[in-house]
């Protein structure tokens, strides 16, 4: 079982990824509203993938006999100056995501609670892809910056993401 300390500490992420599912769905909802199709198919994709971290979180506060507790889900941003401020958000975003789960595993340690410990390693290993991708996405952006015909580019190649559950 986890204790008190951990179990409202793995609530409180559950509430940070479906926070993240919001905002990405949030982008997606900007990108269609400026006819970019990809765009808004790859944040939503990625607010996909949010979902999944939190029903990783979701099921595991379960199997550990504590109990889920959903609160607010704050409301996100809805606009961004373009794709580039977008991209850059996404970035600043992921490495808080960072932060929060580095703050986790430190706790889990604290608690000696091994077991999450072991669990929160997925999302540590996780969260450098999501920085990875998010660099890579941004400096695609910043090359396309003012060239109509490289974004629309991009926009094609993003349109291909597929959302794959998350592999056990
Ligand atoms: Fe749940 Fe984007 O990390």
């Amino acid at each position: 079982m986890v204790n008190e300390v951990m179990e409202k500490a793995l609530n409180k992420q559950l509430n940070a990824e479906l926070y993240s599912g919001y905002l990405y769905l949030s982008m997606a909802a900007y990108f269609e509203d400026n006819d970019l199709a990809g765009f808004a198919n790859y944040m939503r994709v990625q607010a996909h993938e949010e979902q999944d971290h939190a029903m990783k979180f979701y099921d595991y506060i379960i199997r550990r006999g504590a109990k889920v507790t959903l609160t607010e889900i704050e409301a996100p941003q809805t606009e961004w100056k373009g794709v580039i401020p977008a991209f850059e958000h996404v970035l600043e975003h992921e490495k808080m995501v960072t932060g929060l789960i580095d703050d986790l595993v430190d706790l889990a340690i604290e608690q000696k609670d091994h077991a999450t410990n072991n669990f929160l390693q997925w999302y540590v290993e996780e969260q450098v892809e999501e920085e990875e991708n998010a660099m890579e996405n941004l400096a695609k952006v910043k090359l396309a910056d003012g060239n109509p015909q490289i974004l629309y580019k991009i926009n094609e190649e993003l349109s291909a993401r597929e959302h794959h559950p998350i592999d056990e």
